[in-house]
């Protein structure tokens, strides 16, 4: 018997059950969703804290917990991959995509928040061994423990290539956004580096929740009323609320009078309102509705003038929701479903025509924490043809005189420009009309006749706007 073997055996450590953080285990349950199943966070999370909430397991803080680990979890992806590529032996694409997602939840934690480095650790060791076990939670263990050296700026002037070296590849990693929607931003942007800069930090900023009192049916005194409540910036329409405000407990979003809207969206629908058409002004068109705001509010407003909306979308479903927005509207209204590419209504019916185009929605990235990630360069290969077989129709449909709003929530200039430029080069009975002068009060609309919205400049999403005229 050998020396070693005669000494007394230290007793084993007894076993502890880990704890389970319902928290940690929901954030990583949504993590799992959208990076299994490709969905949205903004879908996925609301039941899963419903049922948290339900069982007892959550309190408000908890939610607003969750919500945020999961939200800052995702935006921050591409800057977290490249710190804790620095801190594992294989490539990323070889680590696990769950243990990926506790590590990545475990680097937002450390770096992102203000909770204390030992306690993020802890937390995501417990969480590694209820949902991956004991011995991946060692590897999660010795990999935080790497991480937690350093600070956010420790570690990017670490993991980014220097600015002077690859600006676009810089700004990728520190801003976390993939290169090539930074070059797309940068492009529509121009500018230097500091507009870009702001602009990538806006977008991982989470956006205000602002409503629109939908004219003739609600009012902004009576929405700044509610708790938190404060003016809009721009819109006549926009009531904002502050942290913290909750839409679905106001009585006017409950019963369809406001709704939730983006500022730009509404500056969207009021320029195409206003913008002065000569003759007849009743007949006006949405011809990509869905799901509904920019149709609820352009309803409400030709209410006011005695005008009709149709409504028109493609997916029948959505169509649906373009119909419970409108439902309540005071004047009158129609939904249809049918493809704006091949409109079942005559040529030259309408007087003014929006058509609000599907799009990458690159202007609309602090919604969607991971659509940046998701989105591809090809996207817009898909999209360009669509989109320019919409806006021929549009011109198609509107009569001479009157006015089409060519809309996308992307900056991306093939997307904007390149479109209405191709669209219009075949349609010489068309002109551009300045729609500056239709946004009062909104500064550094550019150089026009079209105008873009900045998150950083404007506080709304990135919308395209070009007003288009038939002159013949
Ligand atoms: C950017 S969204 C419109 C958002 C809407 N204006 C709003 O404010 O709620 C584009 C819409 O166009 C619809 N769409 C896509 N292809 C279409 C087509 N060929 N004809 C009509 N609508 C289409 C999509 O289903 C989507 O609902």
């Amino acid at each position: 018997m050998s020396e070693q073997s005669r000494r007394p055996r230290r007793p084993a450590k007894p076993y502890r059950r880990p704890q389970k953080d319902p928290v940690r285990v929901l954030a990583f349950e949504a993590l799992r969703a959208v990076d299994e199943r490709d969905a949205y966070a903004n879908l996925v999370l609301p039941p899963l804290l419903r049922k948290a909430r339900e069982n007892g397991d959550f309190d408000g803080r908890d939610a607003a917990l969750a919500t945020e680990l999961v939200y800052g979890t995702l935006r921050r992806q591409g800057t977290y991959d490249a710190i804790i590529a620095e801190c594992v032996d294989r490539p990323l694409r070889e680590v696990d995509p769950p243990v990926l997602d506790v590590l990545s939840l475990g680097v937002h934690q450390l770096l992102g928040t203000r909770i204390p480095s030992h306690a993020a650790v802890s937390a995501s060791v417990e969480l590694a061994r209820v949902v991956l076990g004991d011995g991946r939670a060692k590897f999660v263990n010795a990999v935080l423990r790497k991480v937690a050296q350093d600070d956010l700026d420790g570690w990017i002037a670490k993991v980014a290539p220097p600015y002077d070296q690859d600006p676009e590849d810089h700004l990728a990693v520190v801003h976390s956004h993939p290169r090539w929607v930074v070059s797309a931003l940068w492009d529509s942007l121009g500018g230097g580096r500091a507009g870009i800069e702001e602009l990538l930090a806006a977008d991982n900023e989470r956006p205000e929740v602002t409503l629109v009192a939908r004219p003739g049916r609600a009012t902004t005194e009576e929405l700044l009323g509610e708790e938190a409540a404060v003016p809009g910036h721009w819109s006549p329409y926009a009531v904002r609320l502050s942290e913290g405000g909750e839409p679905g407990a106001i009585t006017a979003v409950q019963e369809g009078r406001a709704g939730v809207q983006d500022e730009g969206s509404q500056l969207v629908a009021l320029a195409l309102a206003n913008v002065p058409v000569e003759g007849p002004d009743g007949k006006w068109l949405d011809g990509c509705a869905g799901p509904g705001g920019k149709a609820a509010l352009l309803a409400a407003l030709a209410a006011e003038r005695g005008a009709v909306l149709l409504a028109s979308e493609k997916q029948p479903h959505r169509a649906g929701l373009v119909g419970k927005a409108l439902h309540g509207n005071p004047g009158p209204y129609q939904v249809i479903a049918a493809d704006g590419t091949r409109p079942p209504w005559r040529p030259g019916s309408f007087d003014r025509v929006l058509v609000d185009v599907p799009c990458t929605g690159l202007g609309a990235l602090r919604r969607r924490p991971e659509a940046r990630w998701r989105r591809r360069p090809e996207d817009l290969d898909n999209f360009g043809p669509l989109q320019r077989a919409l806006l021929r129709t549009a011109i198609d449909s509107v009569r001479v005189g009157g006015v089409v709003g060519y809309a996308t929530c992307s900056p991306h200039l093939a997307e904007t420009r390149a479109v209405v430029q191709d669209v219009l080069k075949q349609r010489p009975e068309t002109e551009l009309v300045d729609a500056r002068p239709l946004l009062p009060g909104v500064p550094e609309l550019g150089e026009g006749p079209d105008v873009q919205l900045w998150p950083h400049v404007h506080g709304t999403d990135a919308m395209y706007l070009a007003l288009i005229r038939r002159t013949g």
